[in-house]
């Protein structure tokens, strides 16, 4: 399949190849002629495009030509006024959407549950979280969303916050009720950060959720990485409006590399341009299968976490191509089945303490999905009714409450500290981000104070001889 100006970059990468000039610029390794031989066989005729700003490549910190138009065209697809390409992941767009609007002291209205990505913003701004209370699900243990009842409190006790940041959706894939979150805080002229790194294909297909542009976000971080087709980091960062897009522009030059990789660059603009030429019928397969497989797997007594079980007062429905599979009909802990699998040739994307997360998209074939099956339905189960599951650490507990705030993150970060045994921690202020991968959910912030629950979360990760960094004094 020829491309014929619809992806723009990428056809200023061909063209620049076809020219054949000789290289004396970088990188070194000269079009792929000065790398380890086994490597330069394996990536062959993908080396030469390994590029940087040559006349015709346009530059990613003052986009004008072919990176300009490839945003450009991701941004009419998205229903985005700007759109921002970032090579070091949805993380890099987190970071400079509050950088860009948040000063020190500022408050940021959060669900604890949000990506470290958002605290590692947090100590590079100075800015102030602000928790919103987040009900859990019991089993499997999961967070949902934000109740908008508990940000109209939070809207109401802290009317000079500078930002509501929104997880939609989870990792899990389940999604807040974002619509009516969106409103509330334009109401009170609050502008909305979404993190939907695991939402790209949102919108693509009517049992999906709705893309959070769609509902009013005025910024919007996707993983184009993770369910799209673009290669690993490469990610997008939409504006629903122009006005911010200067100061968001000079966050990520401060944030991103001087040499952004143009097979990344190019991976972003042909996974838009495959969504939009055939997106929808991809995901309707792609939903296709995931209800089939959500079918065989409950009837044989392993159903899948369900919208249904979600959808309420903090949530308003679910990715049904994330398959959360409980496994205490299996009898076992998520990371006990996910290994059994594994032996099956079959790799999970996560195993919690008492559930196991697969992802489907495009890229799943029936016959694939069929192995999958084969593989989990043919592990043992325990003889008559599920016990309950004995959960080793790895059990994602919901947070034992709001943790108090006793710093920003930034000051704490920045002050004097030392390392203590998790033992003699308690009532001392976090120096330290400690936010296991995945899910990568904090279980300890810079500047808040460690409780007796904070701290037997924190040993369930590190051990009875774990030890943590903690404020002077
Ligand atoms: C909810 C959430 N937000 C943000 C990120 C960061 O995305 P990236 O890996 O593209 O930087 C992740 C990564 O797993 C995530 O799960």
């Amino acid at each position: 399949m020829k491309t014929q100006g619809q992806a723009p970059l990428w056809e200023a990468l061909l063209n620049y190849r076809r020219q054949r000039m000789s290289s004396w610029h970088t990188p070194g390794h000269k079009d792929g002629a000065y790398t380890w031989p086994e490597w330069r066989e394996f990536l062959g005729p993908a080396l030469p495009l390994d590029q940087t700003e040559v006349p015709g490549l346009d530059n990613l910190a003052r986009p004008t030509g072919a990176i300009a138009a490839a945003q450009e065209r991701a941004a009419r697809f998205y229903g985005a006024a700007r759109t921002f390409f970032l090579v070091n992941g949805a993380s890099v767009g987190l970071i400079a959407v509050i950088l860009a609007t948040c000063r020190p002291g500022d408050e940021v209205l959060l669900p604890r549950y949000a990506h470290r990505a958002v605290f590692n913003a947090l100590i590079l701004s100075g800015a102030r979280p602000v928790y919103l209370e987040t009900p859990w699900l019991e089993a499997p243990g999961l967070p949902l969303g934000v109740p908008p009842a508990n940000l109209a409190v939070a809207l109401q006790e802290h009317p000079g916050a500078r930002l509501l940041l929104l997880v939609h959706p989870t990792y899990e894939g389940i999604v807040p009720r974002t619509g009516e979150l969106v409103n509330l805080a334009h109401d009170r002229g609050l502008p909305v950060l979404v993190d939907a790194a695991h939402g790209a294909h949102f919108g693509l297909d009517p049992a999906l959720p709705p893309s959070p542009l769609d509902l009013g976000a005025d910024y919007v971080v996707q993983s184009t990485h993770k369910t799209m087709g673009a290669l690993t980091q490469a990610a997008m960062l939409h504006l629903r409006e122009e006005a911010p897009a200067a100061g968001v522009a000079a966050a990520l030059n401060l944030l991103q590399t001087t040499s952004p990789s143009y097979i990344l660059m190019a991976s972003l603009d042909l996974a838009r341009l495959l969504a939009e030429e055939q997106g929808r019928r991809d995901w309707g397969r792609a939903v296709a299968r995931a209800m089939m497989a959500r079918e065989r797997l409950a009837q044989a007594g392993l159903p899948p976490l369900a919208p249904a079980a979600v959808t309420g007062p903090a949530a308003s429905g679910l990715d049904v191509t994330r398959l959360v599979l409980p496994t205490a009909a299996l009898g076992s802990a998520g990371h006990a089945v996910a290994a059994a699998l594994r032996r099956a040739g079959q790799e999970a994307e996560l195993a919690g303490g008492d559930y196991i997360l697969f992802i489907i998209t495009p890229g799943d074939g029936e016959e694939k999905i069929e192995a999958l099956l084969a593989a989990l339905l043919s592990l043992p189960r325990p003889a008559g009714p599920p016990a309950g599951v004995v959960v080793s650490g790895k059990k994602l507990a919901p947070p034992a409450g709001i943790p108090e705030v006793a710093l920003t993150p930034r000051e704490a970060w920045l002050a004097p500290h030392r390392e203590l045994p998790l033992k003699e921690a308690a009532g001392k202020i976090a120096a330290e981000l400690i936010a296991p991968c995945p899910p990568g959910i904090a279980l300890a912030v810079p500047g808040e104070v460690l409780t007796p629950a904070i701290l037997d979360r924190l040993q369930a990760v590190r051990g009875p001889a774990g030890r943590v960094l903690v404020m002077d004094g």
